[in-house]
């Protein structure tokens, strides 16, 4: 289509888009600026800058009858705002939040950082980041910036001070989305530098580095700190995990160069965030978000569909980054354009994977996008409307969702999640796992996700932490794969045991100290004294091992440890069945009671029913019980907690119908009156309430 063809379709659009507007029941009133935000929202990313003036309010009309009460805007428009340097313009964005408020709907405002103008990056070409390669990132796609750049830094300050002077005390914006994604990285010479720096304030001499990083080997020392290298993939693990540690300061200091200006600006009332990205691991998001008022992420299942463990347990994960609600800042109507098949999600499974979101702790969940751009490396990804303006067939799941989130929103204010379980987790384990994989089909998420599949069916409520985290309120923490682990965290992990916890390690834990280095101890290192046992030897497996015990018969792959143990009161769990000599009757998993609480080893990656049982001794020993009761398999329950009661989201994701008998009566908030017992479709959902 060439350009004025595409013109006169979109007039076409435009007219049809605004027969639908005229016809449409619109059944929110416009609202007062001193409305506040419901407590479950819904919202979408929308991009006025690509679309006239004149469009905006039948877009957002649009939204309103679908029960949209926030639109996220701005994040890209760096070009639009700021044409040339230092030539402000954000009149249209003023009126785009003002238009919207009208409408009811409030406002979060991106700092447009991750999409630098052209001007910009042409006149100081130190701003583009530089691959590993040498070559310097070009205009033309985003985040093409270097992160670590004081130029850049400037020029972000700037462009946010004006934007948090223009909306920070504006009613209808809610709050500040910082940048967008953070990922890539700078490998150029000034960030080289800023990196020997950085080692310099951590080690403080060279020796010390040296020492740490055990640079005998390979003729690695280092003489000057100018010698030291970026490395990424293979590379010396001290140093690899430095670069990393680097990299998470570095964009701690990038965000923070923008949240200085924002709160200085900026009502209190308005909070300020950033969008990760899940299991993304390219920093770690404990250092990061730890800065924000609130944590959020972008929840994409890309090809396939819902699994409620492994998107669940993402969802537990940045509720954990400030163990406190979070928003799903982006998700898909529908599909995406950039995984190998676009599938799209089932009718009825974006409307249940809302309520997962909101079970899991999500205060608000966002489509991205609203519609789709004319043009853009996007063209395909699901929207709410289409190019032509008009809704397409998800628009009435959102709306229902709208429905459902207005009036469940009351019930569910200022619910938070509370869980008796956690699982830790730390990105340095991960990378030191992930360099160091051992057995190619080792994945660090994956084990976690073993773990975290059952013990949440079980407990219907689970944390995913960081190990430095406070652990009174667990009967049972889990870690499974804490490969590196600090003298603090060990020290933090044997209190808890020694105060009445249970604590499980998982295969592969603690063999790595805080260099990235080995322990001195074999695994579990400084846990070995109290668990009364170690790991003898790890094995790589080619083929699945028996594993036979307490728990049954069953499979262990990947990976397998022989344990022994060293004192008489130690329990053997486990042992492996014939395998490669070695291992065989060998114990694959042990325990020991220490006062009143526990410290258990297991040293085998289960199969699904030997992790399943498993996880139902390690509840069963601990104490754990059920938040709300036993459900039929692939109903997940979800409950919320707040002064006056608890809410359960139940949401049905197997493959039938499912009835629910209830263990008491409980209030059904979306379908009215009291239930005993509930009866779920596929994707079905009920949101349950008890009082106290
Ligand atoms: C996100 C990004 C959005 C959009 C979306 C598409 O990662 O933040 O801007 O590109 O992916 O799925």
């Amino acid at each position: 289509m060439d350009r004025n063809s595409r013109k006169r379709s979109l007039k076409v659009a435009l007219c049809l888009a605004a027969a639908f507007v005229l016809l449409a029941p619109v059944t929110f009133k416009s609202q007062s600026p001193e409305a506040a935000p419901p407590p479950i929202i819904l919202g979408t990313a929308w991009y006025p800058e690509q679309w006239p003036t004149s469009r905006w309010d039948a877009d957002l009309i649009l939204m309103q009858d679908a029960g949209v009460r926030m639109v996220r805007v701005g994040e890209f428009a760096w070009s639009r705002m700021e044409p040339s340097e230092g030539q402000y313009d954000l009149d249209w964005l003023d009126e785009a939040i003002t238009m919207a408020g009208k409408r009811g709907i409030f406002t979060v405002v991106g700092t447009p950082t991750a999409a630098p103008p052209a001007w910009l990056t042409q006149k100081y070409p130190e701003t583009l980041r530089m691959e590993q390669n040498g070559r310097r990132a070009e205009h033309g796609n985003r985040q093409q910036f270097n992160f670590a750049n004081p130029k850049y830094r400037e020029l972000a300050r700037k462009i946010a001070e004006q934007m948090a002077k223009r909306f920070g005390h504006n009613p209808y914006v809610i709050g500040w989305q910082i940048d967008n994604e953070y990922a890539e990285e700078s490998y150029d010479p000034d960030t080289k530098a800023q990196f020997q720096e950085w080692l310099k304030a951590r080690y403080g001499t060279l020796d010390n580095l040296n020492a740490r990083w055990t640079t005998a080997y390979w003729s690695e020392t280092y003489s000057d700190w100018s010698q030291v290298p970026i490395q990424t993939g293979y590379g010396n693990p001290g140093l690899l995990l430095s670069w990393k540690r680097f990299v998470s300061d570095t964009w701690r200091s990038y965000q923070k160069n923008q949240l200085e200006v924002i709160r200085a600006n900026a009502d209190p009332k308005q909070f300020v965030t950033t969008n990760t990205m899940g299991w993304f691991d390219g920093f770690d998001h404990y250092t990061v978000v730890q800065d924000l008022d609130m944590a959020a992420w972008d929840d994409y299942v890309g090809e396939g569909h819902l699994d409620p463990a492994r998107n669940g347990a993402a969802h537990d994960l940045t509720r954990g980054f400030l163990r406190k609600n979070f928003w799903v800042m982006e998700t898909q109507p529908g599909s995406v354009n950039w995984s190998p098949n676009n599938n799209s999600l089932d009718k009825g499974e974006v409307r249940a994977m809302a309520w997962h979101d909101v079970g899991h702790g999500a205060d608000a969940v966002s489509y991205w996008q609203w519609r789709s751009a004319l043009n853009g490396q996007e063209e395909y990804h699901g929207t709410l409307v289409g190019a032509d303006g008009t809704p397409v067939p998800l628009y009435s799941e959102a709306q229902q969702i709208g429905r459902e989130f207005a009036k469940a929103g009351p019930a569910l204010a200022g619910t938070t999640i509370k869980s008796e379980v956690a699982i830790l987790h730390s990105y340095d384990s991960r990378w030191a796992i992930q360099w160091q994989k051992h057995n190619q089909k080792y994945d660090p998420v994956a084990e976690l996700v073993s773990y975290y599949r059952p013990l949440r069916a079980i407990s219907q409520s689970l944390d995913v932490i960081s190990p430095a985290a406070p652990l009174d309120q667990y009967k049972l923490v889990v870690a499974p794969g804490l490969n590196v682990l600090s003298g603090d965290a060990a020290t933090h992990l044997m209190e808890y045991v020694r105060q009445g916890g249970h604590l499980v390690l998982g295969q592969r834990s603690a063999m790595k100290d805080n260099d990235n280095g080995l322990q001195t101890e074999r695994q579990p290192g400084p846990l070995a004294d109290l668990l009364g046992g170690r790991v003898d030897q790890y094995y790589a497996l080619t083929d699945p091992v028996p594993v036979n015990g307490r728990w049954g018969l069953h499979k262990g792959s990947l990976w397998a440890e022989l344990l022994s143990t060293k004192a008489a009161d130690v329990e053997v769990l486990a042992r492996y069945g014939k395998s490669n000599g070695w291992l065989d009757g060998q114990p694959a998993a042990i325990s020991r009671k220490v006062g009143k609480g526990r410290i258990t080893y297991i040293g085998a990656w289960l199969d699904e029913a030997g992790m399943a049982a498993a996880a139902k001794w390690m509840t069963e020993v601990s104490g754990v019980k059920p938040a709300l009761g036993p459900v039929p398999e692939g109903v997940e329950v979800n409950p919320r907690y707040g002064e006056h009661g608890v809410v359960y989201i139940l949401v049905n994701l197997s493959k039938t119908v499912q009835t629910i008998t209830l263990p008491k009566a409980l209030q059904d908030v979306l379908a009215g009156g009291t239930k005993q017992s509930i009866t779920l479709p596929v994707y079905g959902v009920a949101v349950l309430s008890a009082s106290h």
